[in-house]
């Protein structure tokens, strides 16, 4: 296959990408990414602060945006993120305890009811835990330490047709504090009945051309709990071609990884525009870490 949403097709899989709806008025843009992606996750339009500026006044028009863009071109969409300590809208960060946990429902509840039954996934939870795998002291983890399971709880009576994801970032490699951590959650809700379906592995990395240890072990011992595994967020410092061949390879792989999602089109669209860390230049051009991915995925 000739693009990367259709070479990850021939497996079952998907292939995404992060879309700004400030970009979509940018035809290289959308030409590209209309092209070889069919995934997308909203860069920001569908978190907390954007949802919901004013307390009780739920916000779509940019989530909508990139929704009806992606679906009128036969992609589908990942919802990002429900709960998250960052891009809190100013209101819900000078909340705390009980109303702090019920403006969590109740955004979940108004998000989930707009989106209801049109999205393939939501990052439910995104980042709440720390680098030693102990759990980060955010205000809503101040709410209690069942917030994620309540979360979780909350999204699965909200919209039974999605996939529950939690998300994070820092969680590759297995031996390390955060990704055992996070493992440690996800066997302790399945073992309970708390609902959810998939984890989501930031991919974030950074310098060396090697996987970070043991990357397939993580993704398949996150598979062996009963979740699919997906990459959510990749990028890699100067688009190193054997990490993006490798962590390709990995997923496929793994088969219950379902699908990659780079952060983002050109490097010029990237939160980390100076390290380069995405498939096409800023002029648009396929770079060597392109052709590399639609390799494995072609199973060159
Ligand atoms: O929209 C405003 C604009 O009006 C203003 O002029 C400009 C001035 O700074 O800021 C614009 O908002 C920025 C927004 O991106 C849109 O470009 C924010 O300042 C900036 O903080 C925000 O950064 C986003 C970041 O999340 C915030 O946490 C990045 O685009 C986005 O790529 C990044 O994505 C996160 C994932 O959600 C979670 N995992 C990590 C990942 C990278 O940080």
């Amino acid at each position: 296959a000739s693009t990367l949403g259709a070479a990850a097709a021939q497996s079952g899989r998907y292939f995404g990408t992060a879309i700004a709806a400030g970009r979509l008025s940018n035809s290289t843009y959308t030409t590209i990414a209309a092209r070889e992606f069919n995934m997308v996750t909203a860069e920001n339009e569908m978190k907390p602060d954007a949802t919901q500026p004013n307390r009780g006044q739920f916000n779509f028009s940019a989530g909508d945006q990139i929704y009806n863009w992606a679906t009128q071109r036969g992609m589908r969409v990942r919802g990002h993120t429900l709960a998250w300590h960052a891009q809190q809208p100013g209101w819900m960060q000078s909340l705390s305890g009980s109303s702090l946990r019920q403006a969590m429902i109740d955004h979940i509840n108004g998000v989930m009811a707009h989106y209801r039954g049109k999205l393939h996934s939501w990052d439910v939870v995104n980042e709440a835990f720390n680098e030693d795998g102990s759990r980060r002291q955010s205000n809503l983890q101040g709410t209690g330490n069942d917030w994620i399971e309540v979360a979780f709880r909350t999204a699965r009576a909200a919209d039974s047709s999605t996939k529950l994801c939690y998300n994070d970032y820092n969680i590759e490699n297995w031996t390390y504090g955060k990704t055992q951590g996070v493992y440690n959650m996800i066997r302790d809700f399945k073992s309970r009945g708390v609902p959810i379906d998939c984890v989501g592995l930031q991919t974030h990395f950074t310098g060396g051309s090697s996987l970070p240890g043991n990357f397939q072990t993580t993704l398949s011992s996150f598979a062996a709990l009963g979740v699919d595994v997906v990459l959510t967020e990749v990028d890699v410092t100067n688009a190193s071609t054997t990490q993006y061949a490798g962590l390709t390879q990995a997923c496929l792989n793994v088969p219950r990884c379902i699908g990659i999602t780079v952060w983002g089109v050109r490097d010029s669209d990237s939160w980390r525009a100076s390290e380069n860390p995405l498939l096409f230049d800023g002029n648009g051009n396929k770079k060597s870490a392109y052709t590399s991915v639609l390799n494995a995925l072609n199973g060159a």
